[in-house]
């Protein structure tokens, strides 16, 4: 029988170590550079009508919506002033409308609209909101829903400004909508304090994946009239990219999603999917004999995995309702079971270094060790995976491929809590 490794590889399985990082990384900037043209591609690149110049004034509060992929929080953003941490209050967390049944469109913006309606007396505050779906930025900093991912069910909703629809249901003037990489890119501006930085990137990596980098408006060549020497946040939608090979585990578990062909790289390396790689992994390691009957028994029983379940079994840990590890029982499956799933994790890790580094190589910032591209990142699948040491294994691609190899330098800022809803404050507070 064929180690698990090269098991994988048949199924066209790309572990951390085959990963054609140069490859990937090239085609990565030829889709932005496409994206930039306007012409077809996996990226949308879409300009988020937002610079990295604007200074938040001391004392600016903002009321600010939250919408992520299964939750939806909402609360006052307040930054204090001589540059201390931004706070939260009044902060509240709710089930995003959508994520468990279909809504229709009234259900789905009533929900924020209570929000708004709850932290309104406040004061006139400005209202942020932090939506992070594909959306079309308009320069209001409104913003038209492509389609949804994540799961999310509100058809309704899809191809309209979300923020003039809510602002005319909330009772007020305008929403400042930006997506959630945007904001974390702008939560990292406002944070850096002494430090000087080159460039910016917001990262998530959470149920979903996305990034935003600062980009030369030279280099946008499908806006016109752009101020030629500055320079604005771009929402790449990277989830989307799609100019690499799926193995037949991604493509099986792909194909059960709700936009089955879509997200093709968030697919590899989010949070929502992980769990599902792996369990369309032993399932089919099941069937070619790589565990005991019981086991290949009991896998074949198994509908879905999420992504903590798989993760913490690869880690060894148990938070107790898990059921790896009643599947699982002797020695020599949990073995097997580490080979087949670790990888998975590994790859995710890879992935998620070499499409950073593609931006920020893109970005045309680091080239002096004094002033290096700033890095944010946020989201549970970055911070809480336990399979692999994420960030580390991040950090350490980085490095070799930025830093080593091309003299760029960059670095990952430790976490900001909140950065989604501190940045959309900020959006909010920015444009008045
Ligand atoms: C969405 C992006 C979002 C990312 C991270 C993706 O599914 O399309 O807009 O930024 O998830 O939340």
């Amino acid at each position: 029988m064929k180690s698990p490794e090269e098991f994988l590889s048949d199924k066209g399985f790309a572990v951390a170590a085959d990963i054609d990082r140069n490859l990937l990384l090239n085609a990565f900037i030829d889709e932005m550079e496409r994206g930039l043209r306007g012409e077809k591609s996996s990226l949308k690149m879409i300009p988020a009508y937002l610079g990295v110049e604007g200074r938040v004034p001391g004392g600016s509060a903002a009321v600010v919506l939250d919408a992520g992929g299964t939750n939806f929080r909402s609360g006052i953003v307040r930054i204090g002033r001589n540059d201390a941490t931004p706070e939260i209050e009044d902060k509240q967390m709710l089930p995003m409308p959508g994520s468990t049944a279909a809504v229709d469109e009234e259900t789905f913006y009533q929900a924020f609209a209570n929000e708004i309606q709850r932290l309104k007396p406040a004061g006139a505050l400005p209202v942020g909101w932090c939506f992070s779906y594909p959306a079309d930025a308009t320069p209001e900093l409104d913003a038209r829903l492509v389609a949804w991912t994540k799961g999310i069910r509100a058809p309704g909703v899809v191809g309209k400004a979300v923020g003039s629809e809510l602002a005319k249901r909330a009772g007020v003037d305008r929403i400042a909508v930006v997506n959630d990489t945007v904001a974390t890119l702008l939560a990292a501006k406002a944070m850096e304090g002494e430090k000087c930085y080159s460039s910016y990137i917001g990262f998530i990596l959470g149920t979903g994946t996305n990034v935003a980098y600062v980009e030369k408006n030279a280099n946008i060549h499908k806006l016109s009239g752009l101020e030629p020497r500055g320079s604005m946040i771009i929402n790449a939608e990277s989830g989307a990219f799609n100019k690499i090979e799926q193995s037949a585990f991604d493509a099986a578990a792909d194909a059960r999603t709700d936009n089955a062909g879509a997200q093709r790289f968030e697919k590899m390396i989010a949070g929502a999917y992980l769990g599902d790689i792996v369990l369309e992994i032993y399932k089919s390691a099941a069937k070619a004999g790589y565990f005991s009957a019981d086991v290949a028994a009991a896998i074949r029983g198994l509908g879905t995995l999420s992504t903590r379940h798989a993760s913490e079994f690869c880690a060894a840990s148990n938070s107790g309702d898990n059921p790896l590890y009643s599947i699982f029982t002797g020695f020599e499956d949990i073995k097997m079971a580490n080979r087949l799933g670790v990888p998975v994790f590994e790859r995710a890790a890879v992935l998620s270094a070499v499409h950073l580094a593609a931006f920020a190589l893109k970005s045309g910032g680091g080239t002096d060790a004094g002033a290096p591209i700033a890095i944010n990142a946020d989201g549970s699948t970055f911070y809480r995976t336990q399979a692999v040491p994420f960030a580390d294994v991040v950090r350490r691609e980085l490095d070799e491929m930025l830093t080593k190899r091309r003299n760029v330098h960059f670095e990952i800022m430790p976490q900001i809590k909140d950065a989604p809803m501190i940045g959309a404050g900020i959006a909010a507070m920015l444009r008045g």
